[in-house]
């Protein structure tokens, strides 16, 4: 099939605007990619973590083949985005004789793709940055719309800069060897997306649950791409999130990170997300913005999925709202919560006062 039957979706930012490629196979096609959305390209380096380096790092460098790429190891997880991995790497660019149009492959999940955009965005003042995501969460949500990231021992994601990819490439057949519980966090961010944006999304998770857990590339491809296009259309309104389009997407997030920081042992990102989707869409039927019915329909889901939907028991709701006012800078105890109106429809931005705040705990203890 030709490269323009996999785009799924079109990044519209003028001369910073890219594809997104979805379809099973493509990781064994960059170079025609690179070619289609980066033609000048003198030479280009592959950044993974050891144990996304060791399944795919050679079939990823040999379709990379002409431009004699160099692949480098940088720590997994969240580890990687420790804020000294990013002057390792922009030494090892040099090392590599990356030059001014040199490309950047991130392969990896979230972590990696944000540590490796960072360090493409201020090499030489940026250099191109293809994204290759190897978790559904980098696949539906990280790898789109420019944000990069490191983390600082003062809190996470504090140093970064937009840089937009010139291409993301999403293969779902990279998601097999994924543990499993990564893959429910990632449909976590899916079933967001369905909530705030699109109804038959939803109803097609809703449908095909069984399908997506055992990793059919058919529903993967269709709800990637179908995500890609949501979170594009956010991106294309709001680049540089500074105009509360993209506050949206943070729905379930409020609590969710809470839960993040807070939780011990750890939850994954998706995790404490579908606890805080559970949270907000309480709340959005106690303030009357949603139907009860649509609330229990999307708890279902969750629960469907292996996703919790209750807060982990040794977590106090005192101690989560303490965290959440710090987090959101609340005025008056009052916070800012994304809430959702009804399946698929945008949700609205409301002021909750701290004792409804309060109340909505029930929902998940
Ligand atoms: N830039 C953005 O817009 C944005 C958006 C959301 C999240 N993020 C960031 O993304 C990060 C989380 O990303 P993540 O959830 O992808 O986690 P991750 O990158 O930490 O990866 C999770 C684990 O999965 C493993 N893994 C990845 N792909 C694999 C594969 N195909 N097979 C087997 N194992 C594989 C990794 O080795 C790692 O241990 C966070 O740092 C978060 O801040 C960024
Ligand atoms: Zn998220």
């Amino acid at each position: 099939m030709s490269l323009a039957e996999y785009a799924a979706a079109e990044v519209r930012l003028g001369d910073r605007g890219y594809q997104i490629y979805v379809g099973a196979g493509l990781s064994g096609r960059l170079g025609e990619i690179l070619a289609a959305s980066k033609p000048e390209a003198t030479g280009c380096v592959v950044v993974t973590s050891e144990p996304i380096g060791r399944l795919y790092g050679e079939a990823v460098a040999d379709s990379l083949g002409g431009l004699s790429p160099r692949t480098l190891v940088v720590p997994d997880g969240e580890e990687a985005k420790e804020w000294e991995n990013a002057g390792t790497l922009l030494g090892r660019f040099l090392d590599a004789g990356l030059d001014r149009n040199g490309v950047v492959v991130a392969l990896g999940g979230g972590a990696v793709g944000d540590l490796a955009g960072f360090a493409a965005s201020i090499y030489m003042r940026g250099v191109a940055v293809v994204q290759v995501p190897t978790t559904l969460l980098g696949m539906v949500d990280s790898s789109i719309g420019g944000k990069t990231a490191v983390n600082h021992v003062k809190g996470k994601n504090m140093i970064g800069c937009f840089h937009q990819p010139v291409a993301v490439v999403a293969d779902p057949l990279l998601l097999r060897s994924l543990p499993i519980r990564e893959v429910r966090s990632g449909l976590a961010e899916v079933v967001k997306h369905g909530v705030i944006a699109d109804e038959a999304l939803f109803r097609y998770v809703e449908e095909n649950t069984k399908r997506l857990l055992e990793l059919d590339q058919e529903c993967m491809s269709h709800i990637i791409g179908r995500n890609a296009f949501i979170k594009t259309r956010y991106v294309e309104k709001d680049e540089r999130d500074e105009k509360g389009v993209r506050a949206a997407l943070n729905y379930g997030h409020t609590l969710g990170h809470a839960v993040e920081k807070l939780a011990s042992p750890r939850l994954r990102h998706g995790e404490a997300v579908s606890i805080g989707m559970v949270y907000a869409a309480d709340l959005a039927v106690r303030m009357g913005t949603m139907e009860p019915e649509e609330a229990q329909v999307q708890r279902r889901v969750l629960e469907g999925i292996g996703l919790p939907t209750k807060l982990p028991a040794a977590l106090e709701a005192d101690e989560l709202i303490r965290y959440m006012r710090r987090d959101k800078k609340a005025e008056g105890g009052r916070i800012t919560m994304v809430l959702p109106t009804g399946i698929g429809s945008p949700p609205t931005l409301r002021m909750v006062e701290e004792s409804k705040l309060m109340e909505a705990m029930e929902a998940v203890t």
